[in-house]
């Protein structure tokens, strides 16, 4: 994988396909930013060598100091992870690996990629009893766990297929309610937060109106999905006079902890680094 007489320490995101992913971007800014002698690559491999990857990850031979893992092996890194710990495990999936002393460790970042991003860009935004999250998926799970932690009494998680909504209260216990879509309406009333961890409104796709009016006049409205950067969501939300925040610095925060473990420097998100991924995007679009 590696040419031996390579130096520095290397890191990787991998997944299946990969080649899409903004991450060796903003690693690679944070990099030469530090002058760090070391790279940030995308690794492609099937989920059928998914375990040969993580072995030579753990035995050495790979050369990484650890990475980032996405689609499909968010839920496998776990359990063939030798240290998960308890934010993965109790999510069932991990995005950070690690190496130390020959064992691999895992964590998953998004629930404070999600957390960092709205204290960043409206601070406050906690100050509410009551969230609303719509979908049951990955993404989904991080927030609720994140949104569970930081305080909320209520956690609502509507979802097309309730059962799956269902699955997570019973999965994080009593604050965590479950609700089909047809409820909505209901649910938002007196929210202080919604949160759309669905694909809804990706690419700007239309979505069907949202009785957004329901919630707190001073409620936020957050989208993890980031491309467009304004969703569908957020500009009903921008009509009905709410604060918005988009998904774009889930992704850029969630990043800070594996560059930390794996090239030893705490890198900052700036505005920079904004407009350069924001850049890739539109050029890309
Ligand atoms: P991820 O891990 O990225 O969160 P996922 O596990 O595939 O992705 O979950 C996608 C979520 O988006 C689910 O909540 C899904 O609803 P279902 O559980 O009913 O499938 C939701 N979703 C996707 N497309 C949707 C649509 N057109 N309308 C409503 N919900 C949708």
């Amino acid at each position: 994988m590696f040419d031996s007489r390579e130096t520095g320490r290397h890191a990787f995101v991998v997944g299946y396909p990969v080649k899409h992913s903004r991450s060796p971007l903003i690693h690679g800014y944070w990099l030469r930013q530090f002058g760090i002698d070391g790279s940030y690559r995308t690794v492609e491999v099937t989920e059928a060598d998914f375990p040969v990857f993580l072995e030579r990850l753990r035995d050495g031979s790979a050369g990484y100091s650890g990475g980032n893992v996405t689609i499909p092996h968010k839920e496998r890194a776990v359990r063939l992870a030798d240290r998960p710990d308890a934010l993965s495990e109790e999510l069932g999936a991990a995005n950070t690996l690690w190496v130390e002393d020959g064992l691999v460790h895992s964590t998953n970042t998004d629930g404070l990629g999600f957390l960092a991003n709205l204290d960043e860009r409206k601070p406050g935004w906690d100050c509410f009893d009551k969230a609303v999250v719509l979908g049951a998926g990955g993404a989904s799970r991080a927030i609720i766990q994140a949104l569970r932690n930081r305080g909320f009494d209520e956690i609502h998680v509507v979802n097309r297929t309730v059962e799956r909504a269902e699955e997570l209260a019973d999965r994080f216990g009593k604050r965590v309610f479950a609700h089909p879509m047809g409820a909505l309406a209901e649910v938002l009333s007196g929210a202080g937060l919604f949160v759309n961890t669905t694909s809804l409104g990706l690419h700007g796709t239309p979505i069907p109106d949202l009785p957004l009016e329901r919630l707190k006049a001073d409620a936020t409205v957050t989208d993890v999905v980031y491309v467009p950067l304004v969703t569908p969501l957020l500009l009903q939300a921008e009509r009905h006079g709410l604060a918005t925040v988009d998904g774009l610095g889930m992704l850029l925060h969630q990043a800070v902890p594996g560059f930390e473990r794996w090239f030893g420097r705490r890198p900052q998100v700036t505005p920079e680094l904004r407009a350069l991924v924001i850049a890739d995007m539109e050029m890309h679009a």
